[in-house]
């Protein structure tokens, strides 16, 4: 197996709500999941983003880790409610200097940004009008990105437009456990039928004000296991693996809806749109953590359930886990990319995404040794690599996450960083144990 070559892309992500805190300070108005938080019985522990890891004010101590640990790039995203505090019109100048602030230190320590454009705060003022369901969002976001393309143009050239549609669409708008919690199938096809227009203009946008632009979006691919033989369950896999990954892939790369739902989207499609949506851009981006499992439900508006693997029905291939409970099986990231390769006409890939929640502190010796995230890295990365071998063209590798931080419905339970965040003591950061061994890793 050959190795990672000299211009491969070693990076870490985070997200804006998960990090920044500041959640109303310097004129950023408030996102869907600001109010999304403050509703009763939404997050484990009832824990909020309004501070996280405070990366607002810390933004200087924290690239000088990043610095320290040695990657040549740096995903992170933007807070549309910190640019355009209602969605539309007014800039919020406050804001664009905070992010102009973060792009000139990074640069300060060679580090080149990958810049995601939504990752799942929308405005409120704007759900407030509809949000992802009605069609005008498609607008109002043409016009976000045209703003910060055209005015981070000089020191941005990585876009990543929409952080996984899907949970966005299934997560937010279908089973309602992430903002705005709707729970209904009419949400979640009009929202995904959105978000895919909002993505192929996006590629349009920002290639008209930076020519050289790399930009792509970031999809959750993994796949979609039966949760046992028997036949209805092999068929909700397949309508899962339609409702999840095919509906956002497909269209974008290939023009088309998944026949299986594709009657489900018929009134959502005007003309033109297929077009408009089939940008696959630059590069498509993948975030994988585990396989998952369906099983049928007559219950369910699809008559199947992602089950996450928590239901003790579900027969898993692998009984390894994380700290979250999801299934560890390297051999998965393997599939996915191959299955990206052959279905999409090989194009480039990032890993945006990957990484593994556990909960270890420091011990004794005021360290922390995560050694279960450092041997998941090692498998996951050798998958990668035999990828590669394999012919799927993988420029980059994103761990997911810089930092512990907010993670969504688990609140700060789930520890995904490469740094520990003391949410405790006054958030001090703590490089675990499996930052030194990325630092190693990638420098070899
Ligand atoms: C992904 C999200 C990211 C993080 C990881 C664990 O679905 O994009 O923000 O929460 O999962």
């Amino acid at each position: 197996m050959s190795g990672f070559p000299k211009d491969f892309i070693w990076g870490t992500a985070t997200s804006a709500y998960q990090i920044e805190g500041a959640w109303n300070k310097d004129g950023k108005g408030p996102s869907i999941w600001d109010d999304f938080v403050r509703r009763p019985q939404t997050i484990k522990n009832g824990d909020r983003g309004d501070i996280a890891c405070d990366h607002y004010h810390r933004y200087r101590e924290d690239i000088q880790l990043l610095k320290n640990l040695g990657v040549k790039a740096y995903r992170f995203s933007i807070a549309w409610p910190r640019v355009i505090p209602e969605g539309t019109g007014k800039v919020n100048q406050k804001g664009i200097d905070f992010y102009r602030n973060v792009l000139d230190e990074l640069n300060n320590a060679g580090i080149t940004p990958f810049v995601t454009l939504y990752h799942w705060d929308l405005p409120q003022n704007l759900q407030d009008k509809g949000g992802w369901v009605n069609r005008d969002v498609v607008g109002w976001f043409g016009e976000y990105v045209d703003k910060i393309s055209r005015t981070l143009g000089s020191e941005v050239q990585n876009y990543i437009v929409i952080n996984e549609p899907s949970v966005i669409a299934y997560v937010g708008h279908y089973q309602g456990v992430h903002a705005p919690g709707y729970k209904d199938k009419t949400s979640y096809l009009a929202c995904t039928h959105h978000l895919n227009l909002c993505h192929g203009d996006s590629v349009e946008i920002i290639k008209n004000n930076i020519p050289k632009a790399n930009v792509g979006s970031t999809f959750t691919h993994f796949p979609i296991r039966p949760a046992s033989s028997k036949a209805e369950d092999v068929l909700a896999a397949q309508i899962m693996e339609a409702a999840w990954s095919r509906v956002y892939l497909d269209p974008v790369c290939l023009g088309t809806y998944p026949e299986l739902l594709v009657h489900d989207f018929e009134d959502l499609i005007k003309e033109g749109d297929r077009q408009r949506i089939n940008k696959p851009g630059d590069f498509i981006g993948i975030n994988h953590y585990s396989p998952d499992y369906a099983r049928a439900d007559n219950r369910d508006a699809f008559g199947a359930v992602l089950d996450y693997a928590h239901d003790s029905h579900t027969e898993r291939t692998s009984d390894e886990h994380t700290d979250l409970g999801w299934v560890i099986e390297p051999e998965a990231l393997y599939e996915a990319l191959m299955d990206i390769k052959d279905r999409y006409h090989s194009p480039l890939i990032y890993i945006t995404e990957g990484g593994c929640a556990y909960n270890d502190g420091p011990s004794e010796d005021g360290r922390i040794h995560d050694e279960r995230r450092i041997r998941y890295y090692e498998r996951y990365l050798t998958e990668v690599k035999r990828a590669r071998d394999d012919g799927a063209k993988v420029k980059g590798y994103f761990a997911w996450s810089f930092l512990d931080n907010f993670e969504w419905g688990e609140g700060y339970s789930a520890r995904f960083g490469l740094v520990y965040i003391d949410f405790k003591d006054q958030l001090k950061r703590i490089p675990k144990d499996s930052y030194f061994w990325y630092k190693d890793y990638i420098s070899t």
